[in-house]
């Protein structure tokens, strides 16, 4: 498929307006996206359990309107919010060759998430995956050619615009384990997340994601700038393909079950992300002393109870700390007596990995 594909060739211009609504949820990578070229197009590729339970719900009312320009209202948890305006005009300008409707409606776009705001998750994935759902649902009640019904199709377009919006979206719209960017070992494609086609053995079912919250303030460098940072990084080529080799590693892993494997691909990935910020030209560090002791911790605990938890990281300082559903009552009991002091105001969330986003309103 190409970019050709997507675009919504004619419409039905009689249709007044309506609702739709999504429900969209986080996804946390294995292998790591970071770097781009021009069109959100990811130097590497990337892997990653979609959540459950930290997640976006979104609803978008649609009106016809005259005016021959982008009118959009956005409400954060019931309160019109300006802030997050300049990112949806952007994300309207990037998508209208696709839905060539977007001028002609008035949209009210009213959002919240599932987990507290400010907490310093990445709302990108979950946010744009809801609102590119929304627009998607619309475009097939103005459409008259019918892809509507070809899921294949539909979860494909989803997945191409919410990319648009944030890179690392597009990977949230379906589950349990998503991989975008083209490479050799798995079906995929750069212009939209496929769900992994390997085998993964019992071992990865119902894994967890306990995320603990380390620094819930505003990151100093967002990852727009810190994938930019990549250009002319001395480490790129290298780092480039090292993600597609453990890509390939994570195939085999994931087949054969292998968690010792898993975690050392997995925390090796977090620390070079990190290590690929520290690095660049000017440099930046996104960890906190909270995230090291977190670390530390994690890895003492393993060699002293025999365990397979392990953590990753983001573009940010909170720790993900990822582990099989049999080890869930221990790992919690050791958040609670010794992780619990390195969270901001104790707090943790509690999730797993996930199917996908839902429609849950026409
Ligand atoms: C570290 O998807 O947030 O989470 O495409 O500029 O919106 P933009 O970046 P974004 O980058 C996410 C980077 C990451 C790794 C990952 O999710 O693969």
């Amino acid at each position: 498929m190409t970019e050709i594909d997507f675009i919504l060739k004619s419409y039905n211009t009689d249709i007044k307006g309506g609702s739709v609504k999504w429900e969209s949820p986080s996804n946390i990578a294995l292998v790591k996206y970071w770097g781009k070229k021009e069109n959100q197009i990811p130097e590497n590729p990337s892997i990653s359990f979609t959540l459950t339970d930290c997640k976006t719900i979104t609803e978008v009312t649609f009106s016809k309107k005259e005016s021959n320009n982008f009118s959009f209202d956005i409400y954060f948890e019931g309160e019109k919010n300006e802030a997050f305006k300049p990112k949806i005009q952007t994300f309207f300008e990037r998508i209208e060759v696709y839905m060539p409707f977007l001028k002609d409606y008035h949209f009210k776009i009213e959002t919240s998430n599932t987990f507290p705001h400010s907490s310093g998750i990445a709302s990108s994935a979950s946010g744009m995956s809801a609102i590119a759902l929304c627009l998607l649902s619309i475009e097939q009640k103005l459409s008259y050619t019918s892809n509507r019904g070809d899921l294949s199709y539909f979860d494909k377009k989803a997945s191409f615009l919410a990319r648009l919006g944030s890179g690392s979206a597009c990977r949230s719209i379906n589950g349990e384990l998503v991989v975008w960017g083209k490479n050799k070992s798995t079906e995929s494609s750069d212009l939209y997340g496929v769900k992994f086609d390997g085998k993964v053995h019992e071992n990865f079912s119902n894994y967890q994601d306990t995320i603990l919250l380390v620094d819930k303030g505003e990151k100093q460098v967002s990852s727009t700038i810190g994938h930019k940072l990549m250009y002319g990084h001395p480490f790129a080529k290298e780092r480039f393909s090292q993600a597609h080799n453990n890509l390939e590693k994570l195939k085999t892993i994931l087949a054969s079950g292998d968690i010792k494997a898993f975690v050392k691909v997995v925390e090796s990935e977090a620390l070079t992300l990190h290590a690929m910020m520290m690095t660049s030209m000017p440099y930046f560090i996104l960890m906190k002393p909270n995230t090291l002791q977190i670390i530390n911790k994690i890895w003492e605990y393993r060699a002293e109870n025999n365990s397979n938890v392990c953590f990753t990281l983001d573009a940010g300082a909170n720790v993900h700390m990822l582990y099989p559903e049999n080890e869930k009552e221990n790992i919690l009991e050791f958040i609670k007596n010794e992780l619990v002091i390195y969270c901001q105001n104790g707090h943790y969330i509690c999730d797993q990995i996930g199917l996908g986003a839902n429609q849950i309103g026409f």
